[in-house]
C-alpha cells in the first residue's frame, strides 16, 4: 500500500481542520443539560447557531413541504445562480426585511452557505498569494474560507485591542486601512480584498453608513474589492432593553450596505448574505452574493455548479420566504428572544465584573476572562477553557484563531441554548469563577 496517495494540496487539506473544537462541540451538543432528564449535561455556547425560534419555522417549512405540489423544476437542473423563483423570493425577502431597498434577482447568485459564497467570491476577485484584510478579532474560519482554495493570505487589522468600551460600533478607521495596506505592500504582496462583517462575529459591533461610505471610497480609489458580510443582518439586539440600555450612548439602527451599493454602483463593492444565522437554518445551506459587477456575477455562476443549493431546499424556502407576514412576525419574535438571552448573559457578566464588548447585533458576546487565568499565555487560556468545561459543562470558544493579540478572550454564543437552560449554565459558571468550583 502506498503511504500517501494525495496530491500536495490534498496533503495540506488533510492537516487543515475547519475548527479544532468541532468534536468536543458535537459531544457536548449530544449531551445537553436538562434539569429533569440530564442534570449533569453540558452547555455548549461555542457554535454560532440560533436555536431559539426553530419550532415555529419548522412548522412553517413542514407546511410548505406537506401541502404544496412539488413543481417539475425540483427534479431538474436549474439556473447556475439558483432557480428563477427562488432568486426572486430571496431578492424580495432581502429587499423587504434586510436591505430597505430593492434588490434585483439578476444581481444575486445563491450557493450552499455563506462559506461557499466567500470562497468562490475570493477565488474570482483575487489571485493566489494576494492578501485579504480583516479587522480582528474576527471569525476564525475566514482563514480557511479564503485560504483553502483561493490561497489568499489573511492580514488581521487589530481593533478593540484593549476591549475598550465603544458603544457597539466598529472602531476601524481609514488610517488603519492605510497602515495595513502599507505593511502589505512592504511585504511584497497586494491587498486585493477587504472583508467587513456587520453585525460582526465575534464582537457584535456594526459599521455606520458614514464609515462604510468612507471605506468604500477608499477601496474604490485603491482598486481593492470590498465585501460586506451581512450574515447576521437580521439578528439585531434591542439596545433599548432596560437591562442593557446603559451600554449604549444612542440608538443606532443597522442599515444595510446594499443602500450604498445602489448609490455607488461600483464594480468593487459586494455584499454577502445567507440564512444560516438569521433564520437559524445552517443545515439547509443557503448563501447569497449581491453585486453590481456583472462580470463577477457571470464568472460566479459559471463556477457555481458544485456549490448550488439543492432544489428541494430552494423550493421549500421559496414558499416560506415569500410569506411576508410570517417572516415579519418571525423576525420580530426572534430578535426579542435573542435580546432576552443576550440581556441575561450581560447581567451575569456585570454581576461578576467580567469585561465585555457590548453588541448591537449577532449571536455573540466577546468577553475577557483573563483575570481568571494563571499566567497570560495561549496555554493558560486553553487551560481555563478546558477547566471551565470540565467543571461546569460550559463550552466557550477560546480566542485563539480570531487574529487578535490578547489572551484570555472568549466568544460566548447567547442563542444556542433556550433561556432557562442558559440560566442554569450561567449559575454554574458563576460558581466556578468565584469559588473555583
Ligand atoms: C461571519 C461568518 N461568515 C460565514 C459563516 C459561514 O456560514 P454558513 O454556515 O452559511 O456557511 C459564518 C458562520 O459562523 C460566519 O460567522
Amino acid at each position: 500500500m502506498p503511504k500517501n496517495t494525495l496530491s500536495k494540496r490534498g496533503k495540506k487539506a488533510l492537516h487543515t481542520e475547519l475548527r479544532a473544537d468541532l468534536e468536543v462541540f458535537f459531544n457536548a451538543a449530544n449531551d445537553l443539560f436538562d434539569i429533569e432528564t440530564n442534570p449533569g449535561g453540558q452547555f455548549p455556547v461555542s457554535m454560532a447557531e440560533n436555536n431559539l425560534s426553530w419550532p415555529g419555522l419548522r412548522e412553517r417549512i413542514e407546511q410548505s413541504i406537506s401541502f404544496k405540489a412539488m413543481p417539475k423544476w425540483v427534479s431538474n437542473y436549474t439556473g447556475m445562480g439558483g432557480n428563477e423563483d427562488f432568486l426572486e423570493a430571496v431578492a424580495n425577502f432581502m429587499s423587504v426585511h434586510l436591505t430597505g431597498c430593492a434588490i434585483e434577482p439578476n444581481r444575486i447568485n445563491t450557493s450552499a452557505g455563506a462559506t461557499a459564497v466567500l470562497e468562490l467570491s475570493s477565488w474570482i476577485l483575487c489571485g493566489a498569494g494576494d492578501v485579504v484584510a480583516i479587522p480582528a478579532p474576527s471569525y476564525p474560519v475566514y482563514s480557511q474560507d479564503f485560504g483553502n482554495k483561493s490561497a489568499l493570505t489573511r492580514h488581521d487589522i487589530l481593533t478593540f485591542e484593549n476591549l475598550e468600551r465603544n458603544d457597539g460600533l466598529s472602531n476601524l478607521t481609514i488610517k488603519d486601512l492605510k497602515k495595513a495596506n502599507a505593511a502589505i505592500n512592504k511585504s511584497g504582496k497586494k491587498l486585493k480584498l477587504l472583508v467587513l462583517t456587520t453585525p460582526d462575529n465575534p464582537t457584535g459591533c456594526i459599521y455606520t453608513q458614514e464609515q462604510l461610505s468612507e471605506i468604500s471610497e477608499w477601496c474604490i480609489k485603491k482598486k481593492i474589492h470590498l465585501l460586506i458580510n451581512e450574515l447576521y443582518g437580521l439578528s439585531m439586539i434591542h439596545t433599548n432593553h432596560p437591562d442593557i440600555k446603559e451600554d449604549y450612548k444612542e440608538e443606532i439602527t443597522f442599515t444595510s450596505f446594499a443602500q450604498l451599493m445602489k448609490k455607488k454602483k461600483s464594480d468593487y463593492l459586494h455584499m454577502s448574505y445567507g440564512l444560516s444565522k438569521d433564520l437559524g437554518i445552517s443545515g439547509l445551506r443557503v448563501g447569497v452574493i449581491h453585486s453590481y459587477n456583472e462580470k463577477f456575477l457571470k464568472a460566479y455562476a459559471n463556477l457555481n455548479a458544485p456549490h448550488l443549493v439543492s432544489n428541494l431546499t430552494q423550493w421549500a424556502l421559496t414558499d416560506v420566504l415569500s410569506d411576508r407576514d410570517f417572516m415579519s412576525h418571525y423576525i420580530i419574535k426572534n430578535q426579542a428572544r435573542l435580546t432576552s438571552n443576550y440581556a441575561l448573559v450581560i447581567k451575569f457578566l456585570k454581576e461578576n465584573k467580567i469585561p465585555y464588548l457590548p453588541a448591537r447585533g449577532s449571536l455573540f458576546v466577546w468577553i475577557d476572562l483573563s483575570k481568571y487565568m494563571r499566567g497570560n499565555s495561549k496555554k493558560s487560556e486553553h487551560k481555563l477553557w478546558q477547566d471551565l468545561y470540565e467543571a461546569t459543562g460550559i463550552l466557550l470558544t477560546p480566542g485563539t484563531g480570531f487574529g487578535h493579540k490578547k489572551t484570555g478572550q472568549f466568544r460566548f454564543v447567547v442563542s444556542f441554548l433556550q433561556k432557562e437552560v442558559l440560566n442554569e449554565g450561567l449559575k454554574k459558571m458563576a460558581d466556578f469563577l468565584t469559588l473555583g468550583k
